[in-house]
């Protein structure tokens, strides 16, 4: 796992991701030795900053309250290789000194020379062309093939706010960047529970076989939260919504890796190939009307975990009157051979009784009903219908995996009780989890994208999304309300009730 030297740009370095996510995993992966202190981290910013305010700026979230010898002696080393220059990213003269900066400070740290530079963008989409052509005007886009990998930027969610300002923001990084060079974060894809989705589906033969249409009777994927708009979010939250901010990302990339066949080679492109072919198999749930396969929510006021919570339209920095989806639902189908005709239901919200991301396979029913009813005593005393055997992946919180099936409860008759087999992280391994950004900077710094989304993929998600959003914000339509702490609007249940299913409600 040999990394070598990297030089690493931080554009957007005075924000919230940067102190919360990107400084404390690069300080992680210091730590752990995947970032030598040859290579120079440089925060770049509009505001007047020395190294040393900016070094002390960062100190407290990276150690997280962890303050012991070891860990603060780890951070003081870190520190040293932490800079910070004042670039405005859309003056195109200041990018040359940028260069010069990271080229001294590369000869300063011993940095081996033509080691790769990895630029991460973590400011406003807007700016993403600002910064390329600034780049470029600097000399510090390499131009020969054989040198493209000198040069790797990573750009942050949302890449775009719907199909067309997503193909735009493509363009503009393409007009000077490569394919290979642009690293699009979907931070679920960095979560190891979702990495382990692969690894469970195609590193074990017990399962696959069953995960089609002939066993699978529907697939559920869920990805709740029980905050509201804490920190300020509102005025960001309000120009996204449920479905730009979590389903077109998150949910989808989760979508593809449960449904995708199995890669020929276990590498970026054969993965991302696979992923891409769900992509474009994707179709409504059902031929009717739009609310009869998307649906949207908002939530009211409520308790959320007994406390009270605030209508979505009180919250600090939301206007009155928004009709901003907070949750949303959907049931869509893949046509291909593997999965045609079974229902995939998707939901996500804010506000909901708990935080839980989770995938459920709800397998068919076995072909006769034999126990159905349960009779004591002679009289009817009990009906307990089988439940449907599960198979879920939980992503988080107590990230695990389990299988529900049918018992018999010991006694006289044949009493149907549904157990489960699981298979806790926390018990089996006592490491704990890397952060998501962790291992996605490993990555950028390994040159391996195979965790990040693709042009294609990127495009096809917003295809996919983009007749429900127009929809939605031309008619004004279908947005119903639910209050804090419950599992969504009424109108998502309507999307499986009249198949008989249900939603699954998840037990953390
Ligand atoms: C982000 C969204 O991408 O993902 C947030 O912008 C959301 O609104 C978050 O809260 C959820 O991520 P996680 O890792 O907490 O499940």
């Amino acid at each position: 796992l040999s990394t070598g030297d990297n030089t690493i740009l931080i554009f957007g370095a005075s924000g919230d991701l940067t102190a919360r996510k990107l400084i404390p995993a690069l300080f992680k992966l210091s730590q752990k030795g995947f970032l030598n202190e040859r290579s120079p981290v440089i925060g770049v910013a509009r505001r007047d900053k020395t190294d040393e305010q900016f070094r002390n700026e960062l100190r407290e979230s990276a150690l997280k309250g962890n303050d012991d010898k070891d860990t603060a002696a780890a951070w003081d080393t870190f520190a040293k290789q932490l800079f910070y220059r004042k670039v405005d990213i859309s003056t195109e003269a200041d990018y040359a000194s940028l260069h010069e900066s990271a080229k001294a400070l590369e000869q300063q740290l011993g940095t081996k020379a033509d080691s790769p530079r990895v630029v991460y963008l973590a400011t406003a989409p807007a700016l993403f062309d600002d910064a390329v052509r600034g780049l470029n005007s600097a000399g510090m886009i390499p131009e020969l093939r054989k040198h493209r990998d000198r040069l790797r930027v990573v750009v942050e969610k949302p890449f775009g706010h719907d199909l067309k300002s997503a193909e735009v923001l493509n363009e503009q990084l393409r007009n000077f960047l490569h394919e290979e060079q642009i690293y699009r974060i979907d931070h679920y894809l960095g979560k190891e529970t979702v990495q382990n989705i692969l690894l469970f589906r195609f590193g074990n033969t017990f399962f696959e076989p069953l995960l089609n249409r002939n066993h699978v009777d529907n697939v559920q994927i869920t990805v709740a939260e029980s905050i509201g708009m804490e920190g300020g979010r509102g005025a960001y939250y309000d120009t996204s919504g449920a479905l730009r901010d979590v389903l077109q990302n998150h949910v989808l990339q989760l979508l593809c890796l449960v449904a995708m066949d199995p890669p020929a080679l276990f590498q970026a492109r054969e993965i991302r190939d696979e992923k891409m072919k769900v992509l474009q198999a994707l179709r409504p749930g059902s031929d009717g009307s739009l609310k009869s396969w998307a649906i949207r929510g908002q939530y009211s006021d409520g308790l959320v975990d007994k406390q009270p919570a605030l209508a979505y339209r009180e919250e600090e920095r939301v206007p009155s009157g928004s009709n901003r989806e907070t949750y949303v639902g959907m049931h869509v189908e893949i046509d291909n051979w593997r999965w045609a005709g079974v229902p995939f239901y998707l939901r996500t919200g804010k506000r909901l009784p708990q935080r839980v991301t989770e995938i459920a396979f709800q397998f068919k029913h076995p072909p006769l009903n034999l126990f159905s009813t349960v009779e004591c005593d002679g009289n009817l005393c009990d009906i307990v219908e089988a439940r449907p055997n599960e198979l879920v992946l939980r992503i988080q919180p107590q990230e695990s995996i389990f299988l529900r099936f049918s018992t018999k409860r010991p006694g006289m008759q044949y009493h149907v009780q549904p157990v489960a087999m699981e298979f806790d992280y926390e018990d089996h391994f006592s490491e704990q989890l890397p952060e998501a950004y962790e291992r996605l900077l490993l990555d950028v710094i390994r040159g391996d994208s195979t965790l990040f989304t693709r042009s294609d993929e990127l495009l096809a998600a917003w295809k996919f999304v983009e007749p429900v959003l127009q929809h939605w914000e031309t008619t004004g339509s279908g947005l119903e309300f639910y209050p804090s702490g419950t599992w969504g609007p009424a109108a998502a249940d309507r999307l499986l009730s009249n198949t008989g299913r249900s939603w699954r409600q998840p037990k953390v």
